[in-house]
C-alpha cells in the first residue's frame, strides 16, 4: 500500500493532493492513508501535511538507499560493498556477525538496539539519523587501533563541513570521539575488534558511526542534530554516508599520516591547558591537558604533577583557559 501511495504522490510531486482523493483512488480509509504516509516519512520521504490541503511530496527526498549512497561515492572510492537496511538491531552487530571483507559499508535507516560506548544506548529513530558501520581489515598493530576512531571523528567533521558549502564553520571533537556541532553532540563512534575464535587473533575491525541529522527530542541535554526542526535540510543522509565512508577509507590507507592527527588536533575541544575531569576504574580524577600524541592518546598532567597518557576513557568536564 505504501508503494501505491508513493506512486500517487510521485505523480503529483511538488503539489498537494488531498487525503480523501488518495483514499478514494485506493479504496482505503483516510486514517490508513495517514498511517502509510507517516511510515513513508520515517523512511526519509519529505512529505508535507497541511490541514485542508492534504499531502505534498517535496522534490528533495532523504531516503537512505544503496543507489543513493553509491552515486555519491567518489570515482576512486575504496568501498567494496554497500548493504543498506531499513531496520536492524545494530549495524555493528550485523557487521560483526558476518565475515565481510575490507571496505564493506552497512547503513541503516533505523536501529532498534543502537549501541554506544560504555554500554550506553544510542538512540536511533527511523528516518532522522544516519547509522553506519564499516568493516576494516587494516594492517596495523593493536596499539594503533585508536587511530581508526580518530579517522572516523575527522571524517564526520570533514563530511559535514564539505556539505555545508560556503560555510567556514568547523566542527569540534571532544576526545576521544564525540563530534560536536554548534555546541551539541551530533555524532558518536563505537569501534570494535572482531577476534577469530580459533586463533584468538584480531580478524577485522567494525567501526560504527551514528549521526543525528534531524532527530529532535533527546533524553539528555548534550545531544543535538545537524538540522533543527525548522531548518531546511541541505543534504541527504545518503550523501553524508558516502562522504564519511570515503574519508574513512582514504585515511585507513595510512593511519600514521600526520595529516590525519593534525586535522584532529585542529578540531579538538581539548587544548593545551584545558582543565578536565575523567573517569578511570570508576574513579573520578581531575587533570590538565598537555596535548594529543601521534596515536591519539590524551597527554595529561595529573593532580600530583605527573604526566600520563590516556588511551581510552571519557572526559567529563572541559574548561578551556
Ligand atoms: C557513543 O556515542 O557512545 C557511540 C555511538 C555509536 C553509535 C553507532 S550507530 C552505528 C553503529 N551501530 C551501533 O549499534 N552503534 C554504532
Amino acid at each position: 500500500m505504501k508503494n501505491k501511495i508513493l506512486e500517487i504522490l510521485e505523480a503529483n510531486k511538488g503539489e498537494f493532493i488531498s487525503g480523501e482523493q488518495i483514499a478514494r483512488s485506493l479504496d482505503i480509509t483516510r486514517a490508513a492513508v495517514w498511517k502509510n504516509i507517516n511510515e513513508l516519512k520515517n523512511r526519509g520521504y519529505q512529505i508535507q501535511s497541511v490541514t485542508n490541503k492534504g499531502y505534498k511530496l517535496e522534490i528533495f527526498n532523504d531516503v537512505l538507499s544503496k543507489d543513493g549512497i553509491a552515486k555519491n561515492l567518489s570515482a576512486n572510492s575504496k568501498i567494496s560493498e554497500i548493504i543498506c537496511l531499513d531496520t536492524i538491531d545494530s549495524t555493528n552487530n550485523y557487521a560483526k556477525k558476518n565475515a565481510f571483507s575490507h571496505g564493506t559499508l552497512i547503513a541503516a535507516n533505523e536501529q532498534t538496539s543502537g549501541r554506544g560506548r560504555f554500554g550506553h544506548n544510542f538512540e536511533s529513530p527511523a528516518g532522522t539519523g544516519l547509522y553506519m558501520s564499516l568493516v576494516l581489515r587494516p594492517k596495523i598493530e593493536i596499539s594503533k587501533f585508536q587511530m581508526i576512531t580518530i579517522a572516523d571523528a575527522v571524517a564526520v567533521c570533514l563530511a559535514v563541513e564539505d556539505l555545508y558549502k560556503n560555510s567556514h564553520e568547523k566542527l569540534k571533537i571532544k576526545w576521544v570521539n564525540d563530534v560536536f556541532f554548534r555546541g551539541k553532540k551530533i555524532s558518536g563512534i563505537l569501534t570494535e575488534a572482531v577476534t577469530n575464535f580459533e586463533s584468538g587473533e584480531i580478524e577485522s575491525v567494525v567501526t560504527g558511526i551514528g549521526v543525528n541529522v534531524k532527530t529532535q527530542n533527546f533524553n539528555n541535554d548534550i545531544a543535538g542534530s545537524i538540522f533543527n526542526d525548522d531548518e531546511k535540510i541541505l543534504f541527504s543522509r545518503s550523501e553524508l554516508c558516502a562522504r564519511i565512508a570515503d574519508y574513512i577509507m582514504d585515511f585507513a590507507e595510512d593511519l600514521a599520516d600526520p595529516k590525519l592527527i593534525n586535522l584532529y588536533r585542529q578540531r579538538s575541544l581539548l587544548q593545551s591547558g584545558s582543565k578536565i575531569t575523567y573517569m578511570k576504574d570508576n574513579t573520578k580524577f581531575s587533570a590538565e591537558v598537555k596535548n594529543i600524541d601521534d596515536l591519539g592518546g590524551l597527554v595529561i598532567i595529573n593532580d600530583s604533577g605527573g604526566e600520563e597518557i590516556l588511551r581510552s576513557g571519557e572526559v567529563n568536564t572541559v574548561r578551556n583557559k
